[in-house]
């Protein structure tokens, strides 16, 4: 018979902009939230029109402490109560992550409990089990401002990145073009907005890569074709819905392709399941695609709600518990080191480091 686990854990997540808390309780593998707390910075980078990191990080310091205090209060928990803190300690902008992270050590360590440093992306990766019964194995796409990558998501602690973009990712690209139209940051919910009663095949704009084998993607030619459109032109309010519609069916279309692909090279043991998980998760266009391509495939399509698409402390907690759970706990936690970069493959990050230096993609 298998023995009955219980772990309450306390999730921090501070890796890019938004600070956020949560304690959760994983029983016998079923995950519940005993609370959540978000704050998003989404007002003080919107005048930037993109995340400054430096403004994230001293944004993080201001408030990480109050928002874990609202969690534990509205958790009904005391400290001593739970069984492990866990932050995210990497990949991604590394002011905020050091103070997420330096955050649960300290309570860690007053407490007297484990700390356990979570990858950011293992938590995207974890976060449909959040909500539902999600059993392993699955195919995630990550879609988000920061990640855009498939992943085979095999087990706990075995996931294998089977393509990313080698450039912008897809949520940028959304980003990029709202700044060049003037619409606003974050340019994902922009762009779709204006793009309704768009015309998606008036614009001829790229799908790099689409010719090549692989699950690789491009989106940084997508935003040049674009921002030619938009010099060469004087564009009327019809243009320009027609022009974010067509960018939107572009990437809908990159990301739909390479899911089908994905899925047919994926052997799953029972049911197939696609997870899209990232704030780009929101768009009905991209959602709308990926469905008709898991449906030909004999697969579903599982999307996490939006509060858990996006950046959150309880995919961090619930990532901290099932490590726990399985007694995947690191010796040496305490004097781990906050990562900027964390593959989540690291196998194949190191043979095939698609990612250079430079600025591509921080959390990649
Ligand atoms: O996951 P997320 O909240 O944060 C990280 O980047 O980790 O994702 C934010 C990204 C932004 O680039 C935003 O423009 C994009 O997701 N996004 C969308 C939509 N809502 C948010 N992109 C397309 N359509 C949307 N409705
Ligand atoms: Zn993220």
């Amino acid at each position: 018979m298998k023995a009955m686990t219980c772990h309450t854990v306390l999730g921090i997540e501070t890796s890019c902009d938004e600070t956020a808390a949560a304690v959760l309780r994983l029983e016998n593998g079923r995950a519940t939230i005993l609370s959540e707390t978000v704050r998003s910075q989404v007002e003080a980078h919107a005048p930037y029109g993109g995340v400054v990191p430096e403004i994230a990080a001293r944004a993080h310091a201001d408030i990480t402490d109050q928002i874990v205090e609202k969690a534990l209060k509205d958790s009904g928990l005391r400290l001593d109560e739970l069984d492990a803190v866990a932050a995210t300690s990497g990949p991604g902008l590394i002011g905020g992550v050091m103070v997420g992270m330096m955050t649960g050590k300290a309570l860690a360590f007053a407490a007297q409990k484990p700390f356990i440093p979570v990858n950011h992306l293992e938590g995207h990766a974890l976060s449909p089990r959040l909500a539902e019964d999600c059993p392993f194995p699955y195919l995630l796409l990550l879609v988000s401002g920061g990640h855009c990558q498939f992943i085979e998501v095999r087990g706990l602690g075995e996931y294998k990145r089977l393509g990313t973009t080698i450039d912008d990712a897809a949520g940028e690209a959304f980003d990029k073009l709202a700044k060049l139209l003037g619409l606003g940051f974050p340019g994902g919910p922009a762009v779709e907005k204006t793009a309704e009663g768009g015309d998606p095949a008036r614009y001829k704009l790229p799908r790099p890569l689409m010719d090549r084998d692989g699950l690789d993607m491009s989106f940084a030619g997508l935003k040049t074709a674009a921002a030619r459109i938009i010099e060469q032109n004087e564009l009327s309010e019809t243009d320009k819905r027609d022009l974010c519609a067509s960018y939107q069916a572009a990437i809908a279309d990159c990301l739909s392709r390479r899911a089908a692909r994905a899925l047919a090279g994926f052997e799953a043991t029972g049911a197939k399941r696609l997870v899209v998980a990232g704030g780009v998760a929101a768009n009905t266009a991209i959602r709308t695609e990926l469905d008709r391509v898991a449906r030909e495939q004999g697969a579903s399509l599982l999307a996490p709600p939006l509060r858990h698409c996006t950046d959150n402390a309880a995919m961090i907690a619930l990532a901290g518990a099932e490590h726990l759970a399985a007694g995947l706990v690191m010796d040496n936690a305490m004097s781990f080191s906050a990562r900027p970069r964390w593959p989540l493959d690291e196998a194949s990050a190191l043979s095939d480091p698609v990612y250079g230096g430079g600025k591509r993609g921080a959390k990649a």
